[in-house]
């Protein structure tokens, strides 16, 4: 089958035809549009400008993917598109436009989860899904520790009690004046500074599986204000945060791996786009001998193709398109 997938959620366009062949996916054409200039100096995305610069792109993104898997509207099988969780002005542009497309082209439309879009990414890296997959799941606004014993059957075992990995990441930004997003430019900064220079907090990293980052949030104001504010010190800052994070994060997961045993670990989301994490990550898997999934990076942070993919897993497992839907800014995964 052929699908189009449409991202549309937060701060990236983004367009992809992807096809599958007897349970493997190939990725035909695929377009991302980011706006990160668009909102860099605001320091975060601002919604408004955010769907106004998705209804400008959107439409250009789906004519130049399909032109060049040289492919016309009807011949496609579905239409993936993100139908929440995000921002809800951005959600409606996508949801809208695929549905107008859809009805042109006389092709059915299946609203996808934006997480579980995450999860089926190692899908595009040419990997078969083996249940039960446990997937670290790092994004903007989300961390979490999700088991999936099938398309649509997700168990969160454990998730942040306040902040997200990513909104720590982006705030240490702020904080150090880098701009967003957080997570590329802190981790360039990380390579030249000395983690061990500040000594940052680990909450909750030796309890439970949920995950808890507002304190850590604070004590890297609290450090940078005490701090000499100089080119050395940003760096030691933004190591010693990479570190602390990766640090939970990377304990967290093998704690979870005490409570399933899974066919597949997985890291997903923007935030396991970091080097540093997938590098601790496999060292873990490998002393715990777990088989370790990590998407390229480009299918770690918002694309389409993962959520064509997520679509073609829902699609081929059996799963109806619901009758009535809408774009839905607050989805529970589970
Ligand atoms: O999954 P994603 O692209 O968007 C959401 O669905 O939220 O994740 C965005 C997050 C941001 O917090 C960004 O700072 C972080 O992923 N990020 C990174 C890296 N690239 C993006 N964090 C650490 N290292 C990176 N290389
Ligand atoms: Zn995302």
């Amino acid at each position: 089958m052929i699908v189009l997938g449409v991202e549309t959620s937060c701060d990236e366009t983004a367009a992809a035809i992807v096809a599958e062949h007897e349970g493997k996916l190939r990725v035909l054409a695929e377009r991302v549009a980011s706006q990160v200039e668009l909102h860099a100096r605001f320091g975060g995305v601002v919604p408004e400008i955010a769907s106004r610069a998705h209804l400008e792109a959107l439409p250009h993104l789906v004519k130049a993917v399909l032109d060049e898997a040289g492919i016309g509207g009807s011949e496609l099988d579905e239409i993936a598109v993100t139908q929440g969780p995000g921002l809800v002005g951005a959600l409606l542009v996508g949801t809208s436009f695929a549905r107008a497309f859809g009805a042109a082209a006389r092709v059915p439309v299946r609203p996808v989860h934006h997480l579980e879009a995450h999860l089926f990414a190692p899908l595009l890296a040419g990997k078969a899904i083996r249940y039960p997959m446990l997937t670290l799941l790092v994004s903007g606004g989300h961390t979490m520790l999700v088991v999936t014993h099938a398309p649509g059957e997700h168990e969160v075992l454990g998730q942040t009690l306040d902040d997200a990995a990513g909104e720590c990441l982006d705030k240490a930004a702020r904080v150090l004046g880098l701009g967003y997003p957080g997570g590329p430019a802190i981790a360039r900064l990380a390579k030249e500074g000395d983690p061990a220079r500040f000594a940052l907090p680990r909450p909750m990293r030796d309890k439970g599986l949920d995950f808890s980052f507002s304190g850590l949030k604070t004590a890297i104001v609290h450090a940078w204000a005490a701090s000499a504010k100089d080119e050395q010190a940003k760096k030691d800052l933004a190591a010693a945060v990479e570190a602390a994070l990766v640090d939970v994060l990377v304990a967290k997961t093998m704690r979870a791996l005490e409570v399933v045993r899974p066919a597949m670990l997985v890291a997903a989301g923007g935030v396991a786009a970091n080097e540093r994490l997938r590098r601790a990550l496999a060292e873990a898997a490998q002393a715990k001998g777990v088989s370790l999934v990590l998407p390229p990076l480009r299918y770690c942070t918002d694309n389409a193709a993962m959520v064509a993919a997520a679509g073609i897993v829902r699609a081929r497992a059996g799963l109806a398109i619901p009758a009535d839907w809408d774009a839905a800014p607050r989805l529970a995964l589970a």
